[in-house]
């Protein structure tokens, strides 16, 4: 817009330039003409008086005589019928031409004219000439004439303060223009940014209603009223799969108890035995599915209890390792820790549990006999960090951003095999959330894989004593604050 200001306002600028200097030049011309005209009709007044009474040849001098003050930067001449010169004035005080160097005006006619001609030197003469006829009945012409060079000077002066003004006036008004623009579109820099952090996850937040009046303010207050139609578009689909996963939790278990009754009651040949093992697991599949969206459906609206509890991360990553180990060894896949001591949340110890149970069962699932999956936990700042990295398949670049979402699954037919649902890390993701923390994947396709979970550090200065509290110095941790807030 700046851009776009600062060229209309140069082509303004421009334009009224040039209407200036063409409309004043004219003026000048017009006004010089005029003033020749004038002169030359009195000069035309005093030669009629005289050629009546004296002889023709008295005039020259007379002329000189009355006029010749008169002249500064001008001529006076007067011409015969047929061009000869009669009368020239002397070179003008100024001595800044010869009149006797200027051509005779070729456009005489028998009523007042004016002329343009040309010294030797191309300088331009403006000439005005009277026609008159003597008492005698003599045809004469007075002619006074000026150089067009002062009108051009000042014309010259006027294009130099125009060349000088202009780039000036068009660096403030663009300086000026911007700084105002900016201060303008400031408020709207704000509600970008505010609208950039509205996820899903807190589609509660409001914009700020800046109460101009105006356009911004009806920018935001239909923002907030398009955020508040998305929020009741989330919960819906929220209490929908919440609903949906709980009606069908009833239906399946009766579906499981009455299978498993004609599974036990009567002697059935091994075929539809084997039929009914196998619907049974499917049974218990779908159950373990609308059991994992019904609590990803109320962690994400914030209906789910979560209990509290002081929780040791790094206890609680090994102790789950340890108890998925066996999982490790058979394929063989090398277990690598490295845990801080000391680094506590506080949390659901069965909801945290679930977290390191579903990261981990994913980096053995994905990574490759042989590989290695590494389980980090350290302080950092204010944050508990729970780092588990893998050197397996990786995640291609354009999954990344999904991997979170529900039933997402980046490679369809492998995971398939594999037995999984995709809900693992929807469930990782809503507990992080609803533990005040975040979860972010760093991932290169055939590298490996890192999933790294920041929750709010629990600090209690009570609960430390003083050995507890040098082993946090030792280990670098540096506690800023109590319970701090992050949203992911
Ligand atoms: N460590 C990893 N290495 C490579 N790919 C991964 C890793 N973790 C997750 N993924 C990819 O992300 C997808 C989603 O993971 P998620 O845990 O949600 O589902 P799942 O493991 O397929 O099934 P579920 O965990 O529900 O049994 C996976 O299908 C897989 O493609
Ligand atoms: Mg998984």
């Amino acid at each position: 817009m700046t851009a776009w200001y600062a060229g209309l306002l140069a082509g303004s600028l421009l334009l009224s330039g040039a209407f200036i200097y063409l409309g004043l030049e004219n003026y000048l011309q017009r006004n010089l003409r005029t003033n020749l005209q004038e002169q030359a009709v009195s000069v035309a007044d005093e030669v009629l008086e005289h050629a009546n009474t004296e002889t023709q040849s008295k005039i020259p001098s007379l002329l000189k005589q009355r006029f010749a003050s008169q002249l500064n930067g001008r001529f006076i001449r007067l011409l015969a019928a047929d061009g000869t010169v009669i009368y020239i004035s002397a070179i003008p005080a100024d001595g800044s031409f010869d009149p006797a160097t200027v051509p005779i005006s070729q456009n005489r006619s028998k009523q007042p004219y004016s002329d343009d001609e040309h010294l030797p030197d191309y300088r331009r003469v403006l000439i005005a000439g009277v026609p008159i006829v003597t008492a005698q009945g003599k045809p004469l012409f007075v002619e006074v004439g000026a150089l067009y060079k002062p009108i051009e000077g000042v014309l010259q002066g006027l294009l130099l303060n125009i060349a000088l003004l202009m780039p000036l006036m068009i660096v403030v008004a663009v300086v000026g223009g911007y700084l105002v623009m900016r201060s303008a579109l400031r408020p709207v820099d704000e509600i970008t940014m505010l609208a950039e952090r509205i996820s899903s996850r807190n589609l509660g937040e409001r914009l700020p209603v800046i109460k101009t009046g105006d356009e911004l303010e009806r920018l935001s207050t239909s923002l907030n009223r398009m955020i508040a139609r998305l929020e009741s578009a989330f919960q819906h689909i929220n209490r929908f799969s919440a609903d949906v996963s709980h009606e069908l939790r009833t239906p399946l278990t009766i579906l499981r108890g009455e299978l498993e009754a004609a599974g036990r009651g009567r002697r059935l040949d091994a075929d539809l035995l084997e039929i009914i093992g196998s619907a049974l697991e499917e049974i218990e599949r779908l159950v373990r599915i609308s059991d994992q969206l019904l609590a990803i459906s109320r962690l994400d609206a914030g209906e789910a209890r979560i209990d509290r509890a002081v929780v040791d991360l790094g206890e609680l990553a090994v102790s789950t390792a340890e108890q998925m180990q066996l999982l490790a060894e058979e394929k063989p896949i090398e277990m690598r820790y490295r845990i801080s001591k000391l680094v506590r949340v506080e949390g659901d110890p069965s909801r945290l549990k679930q977290v390191v149970v579903n990261l981990l069962d994913n980096a053995v699932k994905y990574t490759a006999p042989g590989g290695w999956v590494q389980v980090t936990v350290e302080a950092e700042g204010s944050n508990a960090i729970l780092d588990i990295a893998d050197n397996g398949v990786g995640i291609p670049t354009e999954a990344l951003p999904h991997i979170f979402e529900r039933f997402y699954r980046a490679d369809k037919a492998r995971s398939r095999d594999s037995g999984g649902t995709g809900l693992g890390l929807s469930i990782v993701h809503a507990i992080c959330t609803a533990h005040g923390g975040k979860i972010t994947v760093f991932s290169a396709e055939g590298q490996g894989t890192r999933f790294h979970v920041e929750l709010p550090l629990f600090y209690d200065d009570s609960a430390f004593n003083k050995t507890e509290k040098r082993h946090l110095k030792l280990a670098g941790n540096i506690i800023e604050r109590r319970q701090p807030s992050i949203t992911g």
